[in-house]
């Protein structure tokens, strides 16, 4: 138990934004046995418990976590052949997501690809319900295994059971956030099956059916134009949701905004892109303060560009989201969890 547990862990290597305190326990995971092993330490002490995957969606502050995080290394990746040309993948919920889509694209399992170059692991995909270039994880889920560290009991989610919306899922709700993500079942295709609706990709491969490979490396080349490197730089990718507002307040901001691109979310509402709104409207490309700022090339990536110290990225947010309510008085919030 002793070198498995340990004690005052500094955070901040383990997030991307590179800010975070010291854990009161740090606890990491190479199997279901220690899981359990680590539930049972929580049962003990009595102490909250946070999940660290690769950390890129974590805003932890400086005074750390008095509690127990437990850093998820559960590794594998089985592929089960299905009779209707489509694949099983059941992954473990601490492999890389990058890759892993790497893999699908060299097995030619179609699915993930366009969600190519995410940082982070496989187990925090279903949590915020992981999305981009037109398609979302969810899509492809079609299970997911969950321990529940309370009562050390082994549960399946069916993809219904998950409630994914946009950024969301029953992951993140209090209840939710009681489970260990083990695995994720994926339903991938055998069958040819480019998503290329998202303007970028269709301006590129508008006359032609790209392969797979050719999308996956597509998405790579325009993510390293538009987002930081996080090896490099401090950066969490996307640090608000877009916001949906209803189709009466769109209208409103369409009169004001001509220009801002809003899409349809379903028949009452309608998701406002933040990443112009902070731009174009509010000015805020590539604005600093201290060490923090909005990322020169993509407004909605906010950067630290150096120090340990989330205290002065929190402030920065509140002062942006001000910002952005007084020019469209539409509230923000962040994509990035905060954890006190
Ligand atoms: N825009 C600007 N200026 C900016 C940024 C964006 O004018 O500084 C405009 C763009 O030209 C475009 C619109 O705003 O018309 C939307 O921007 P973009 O297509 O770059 O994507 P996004 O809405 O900012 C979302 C996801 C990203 C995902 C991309 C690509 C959210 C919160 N973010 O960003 O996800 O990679 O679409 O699909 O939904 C993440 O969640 O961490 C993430 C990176």
């Amino acid at each position: 138990m002793d070198t498995f547990i340990r004690e005052q862990i500094p955070l901040h290597t383990y997030t991307t934004l590179r800010v975070g305190g010291l854990a009161k326990y740090f606890v990491i995971v190479n199997s279901i046995e220690e899981v359990e092993m680590a539930s049972q330490f929580i049962k003990q002490t009595n102490l909250p418990f946070l999940v660290l995957g690769g950390g890129s969606n974590l805003l932890i502050n400086d005074n750390g976590y008095k509690g127990v995080v437990i850093h998820n290394q559960l590794k594998g990746r089985e592929y089960v052949e299905c009779d209707d040309g489509s694949v099983t993948l059941i992954c473990q919920a601490g492999e890389i997501l990058d890759e892993v889509i790497q893999d699908t694209v060299e097995r030619g399992y179609w699915g993930l690809e366009n969600l190519s170059s995410i940082p982070g692991t496989v187990g925090a995909t279903p949590v915020q319900n992981v999305g981009a270039y037109g398609v979302e994880v969810s899509d492809f889920i079609e299970c997911v295994e969950a321990y529940h560290i309370p009562t050390f009991t082994k549960n399946f989610f069916k993809k219904n059971e998950c409630n994914f919306s946009y950024r969301d899922s029953f992951f993140k709700t209090e209840i939710g956030k009681k489970y260990f993500i083990t695995a994720i079942h994926f339903r991938l295709q055998k069958k040819s099956n480019p998503k290329i609706t998202y303007n970028d990709l269709n301006k590129i491969f508008s006359n032609t059916i790209p392969l797979q490979s050719e999308i996956r490396n597509e998405i790579i080349s325009i993510r390293s134009e538009k987002f930081p490197d996080w090896k490099v730089v401090g950066t969490a990718g996307s640090f608000f949701k877009n916001p949906i507002v209803s189709k009466k307040e769109a209208e409103a901001l369409r009169v004001m905004y001509p220009e801002l691109p809003m899409y349809d979310v379903d028949d009452e509402n309608v998701k406002i892109s933040l990443g112009y709104a902070l731009d174009k409207i509010c000015n805020l490309k590539g604005y600093r303060l201290g060490d923090a700022g909005l990322y020169s090339k993509q407004a909605l990536v906010l950067v630290n560009y150096g120090n340990k110290n989330a205290e002065e990225i929190k402030n920065f947010s509140e002062l942006v989201t001000k910002k952005i309510y007084e020019a469209t008085k539409i509230i923000i919030t962040p994509e990035v969890n905060f954890i006190d």
